[in-house]
């Protein structure tokens, strides 16, 4: 891994001088020098205007560019441009397009229409990073690469011949021989029985459910694929260049189809990009779980947010505008939860092109606006925070989240649709949010020994070595706690046989031997007075303590939440969908067994985080509310408050950062003032 250079926060943006006059360039970088803006991503989409035909490279517009932000003291990302091919290469190339399962080709004139398995792109992408690199490895602003962009976005699963080629061979890698294959498909079931390679194919739209396994397997080929892309450009760049490598991630609750775990090791550091969905009842919430997961990626360093909005984006039915301060309450909320640098899309608005309603750091209207001017108010809190990088953030919770899990969950032909991957995940992260808890979401393979509990959501498909390690972490002393649908199928969606919930079925102390799912819109009642919808399953407690049952629906008198000593630790289990209040009563009791608190008490829907390095640590308070927060601190406020004794003032949509110190007893207060407005 190579390390990841200079100081302070980072702050900037994708920077596309290729889209303006070279006029407004020199505008660009003085308006950037007073954001304090210090990083920016260049040529993500350059590909057609630095080889204009195969082979011709024309990089002196490229030159000038970087030559002007050296000079301006502004430091470059800089893309190797692989992200959307040029129109000449399908025209010359059609086989590189990509197709869909029904057989649609999906053309050039949008962005990444390539086949991620297609040969020619690779060589034709890699001649590319070899010429990019090659001219500016030695570059003085160039700090970092980036591969790509948004690897998978929007050409993840293709199903062409040359894609069906490639996963054979994959096949072939994962199994070596055809039976080994058709033991783990099990094809024995509809006829399904392959006897030559050749035979095998993508799982392409067919008159029914296609076999799982296939499908799961498909998936994983896919997210591989993506995958060698960017260590194909990885291995390049690392041997012609000596800056850190990266690509933007795009971990979110939306974001289903890239295995990211498994990508990590891939990157020198961490990117990641997050977008607000407005449709969402807490968009700050999903914020803090798509950044407590790009954490757990990260392995619990430091990780930097390559993409977000300074305010409204192009691509949601409806484009809902960042309120007054939501953007530094954003911003500010990802520093909190790990990263060490707040970069958007993009610095200026586009004038033409499909994202010319997207915002960006300087409008449409220019740089007398609201955004920009919360753009330069942020660039002044990062550069106060600069303190803060380096050090890590505080959880003593971990979450447990598997890609494979999410795939293998979500396929076709279960009991019910309405058990999805995020559901449980997001409803038991937001109950530790609203108790002021941070947690990790980490991959099952982490270790778990540095937690005081660890919360596994739905979790179908689990591997043997992951049930057993969790089995070792309770038995040592931690507190789990498991949630319906978990542990039934192994790697290979094969069912765990023996009754649910398969892997964790001993420690639970529980057996199921039914499912009964609801049907939509039912709710059940049970005897502690929470309601729940969804499923239900016919559980027989051996061995755990029943906690609660059904109190009536089609199960009525049968458990539902059970608690099963083992070892020194406990693993509770949950078989069904409680309701938010339910859900929030089960996590605090959780947090008070396993004695994990918030860092200091808040008020509800202030957000507090700390992060800690060697010798100091530093408290974030992230005021979502329209009333004045007040909590316990003493310390130093970095972001205009100065020192603040016993007591931190947040005034309604404000942040505060505070350098801790031992608490002494006098009373005062503290307050970084500003009051969000639209003037
Ligand atoms: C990202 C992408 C950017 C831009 C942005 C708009 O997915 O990397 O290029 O399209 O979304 O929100």
């Amino acid at each position: 891994m190579r390390n990841w250079h200079g100081e302070g926060i980072w702050y900037g943006a994708d920077y596309n001088p290729e889209q303006w006059p070279e006029e407004t360039w020199a505008e660009d970088v003085a308006l950037m020098s007073r954001a304090g803006v210090n990083l920016v991503s260049v040529g993500i989409f350059s590909w057609a205007l630095l080889e204009p035909a195969p082979g011709r490279y024309e990089f002196d517009w490229l030159d000038r560019a970087l030559d002007l932000l050296h000079a301006g003291g502004i430091d470059v990302d800089l893309a190797t441009a692989t992200a959307s091919p040029p129109p000449w290469l399908a025209h010359r190339h059609a086989e590189t397009l990509p197709r869909r399962a029904d057989g649609t080709i999906l053309w050039p004139g949008g962005r990444q229409a390539y086949c991620p398995s297609s040969p020619i792109f690779r060589e034709r992408s890699l001649a590319l990073v070899e010429a990019v690199a090659g001219r500016y490895a030695d570059h003085p602003a160039v700090v970092m690469w980036h591969v790509s962009n948004e690897l998978g976005c929007h050409n993840v699963h293709c199903y062409c011949d040359v894609s069906a080629e490639a996963f054979r061979r994959w096949l072939r890698e994962r199994y070596g021989d055809l039976d080994t294959l058709n033991a783990a498909w099990g094809t024995t079931f509809w006829s399904q029985r392959y006897h030559d390679w050749a035979e095998i194919n993508p799982p392409r739209s067919a008159p029914t459910f296609a076999n799982p396994t296939q499908q799961l397997d498909f998936l994983r080929f896919s997210s591989d694929e993506q995958r060698a892309q960017l260590r194909a450009e990885r291995e390049l760049l690392t041997r012609l260049a000596p800056q850190p490598v990266t690509t933007n991630f795009m971990i979110g609750t939306g974001i289903k189809y890239m295995d990211y775990h498994s990508w990590a090791s891939d990157v020198d550091l961490v990117a990641n990009d997050h977008y607000l969905v407005a449709a969402h009842p807490r968009p700050h919430v999903e914020l803090a779980l798509a950044a407590d997961h790009t954490r757990g990626v990260a392995g619990g360093g430091p990780w930097l947010l390559m993409e977000h909005s300074t305010s409204a984006v192009n691509w949601q039915p409806r484009n809902v505008a960042k309120t007054p301060g939501q953007l530094r309450r954003n911003s500010l909320a990802h520093v909190a939860r790990g990263a060490d640098g707040v970069l958007f899309f993009q610095w200026r608005a586009s004038r033409a092109g499909a994202e010319k309603f997207h915002s960006a750091l300087v409008p449409h209207a220019g740089s007398e606006t609201k955004v920009f001017g919360e753009v330069c108010r942020l660039g002044a809190d990062l550069k106060a925070l600069a303190e803060v990088r380096g050090s890590r953030v505080e959880a003593d919770v971990a979450i447990l989240f598997d890609y494979e899990a999410w795939w293998g969950v979500e396929l076709d032909s279960h009991p019910s649709v309405d058990v999805t991957y995020v559901d449980r995940l997001a409803a038991l992260h937001g109950a530790l949010w609203r108790a002021g808890v941070t947690a990790d979401v980490v991959h099952p393979s982490a270790d778990l020994s540095r937690y005081r509990l660890v919360l596994v959501p739905t979790l179908y498909l689990v591997r043997d070595a992951h049930a057993a390690a969790l089995r070792r972490y309770v038995a040592a002393g931690g507190t789990a706690l498991v949630t319906y649908f978990s542990g039934i199928v192994d790697e290979h969606d094969h069912i765990r046989l023996g009754g649910y919930p398969g892997a964790f079925r001993d420690l639970l102390g529980v057996r199921t031997e039914e499912f009964f799912p609801l049907p939509a819109d039912e709710r059940v009642h049970l005897d502690d007075g929470a309601t729940a919808d969804v499923w239900t399953e016919w559980l027989h407690a051996e061995g755990a303590e029943v906690l609660s049952s059904y109190a009536d629906g089609p199960l009525s008198g049968v458990p539902a939440l059970t608690r099963h000593a083992v070892g020194v630790g406990a693993a509770w289990y949950v078989g069904t969908r409680l309701d938010e209040a339910a859900t929030d009563r089960l996590v605090a009791r959780l947090l008070t067994e396993a004695g994990v608190r918030p860092p200091v008490p808040a008020p509800a829907g202030v957000e507090v985080v700390r992060r800690r390095s060697a010798d100091r640590s530093w408290l974030f308070v992230i005021n979502h509310t329209d009333a004045e927060a007040r909590v316990a601190v003493t310390g130093t406020e970095l972001l205009g408050g100065g020192r603040c004794v016993s007591e931190l003032v947040v005034p309604a949509g404000e942040v505060a950062v505070v350098r801790e110190e031992p608490a002494k007893e006098v009373r005062c207060s503290s307050s970084n003032g500003r009051t969000p407005s639209w003037s």
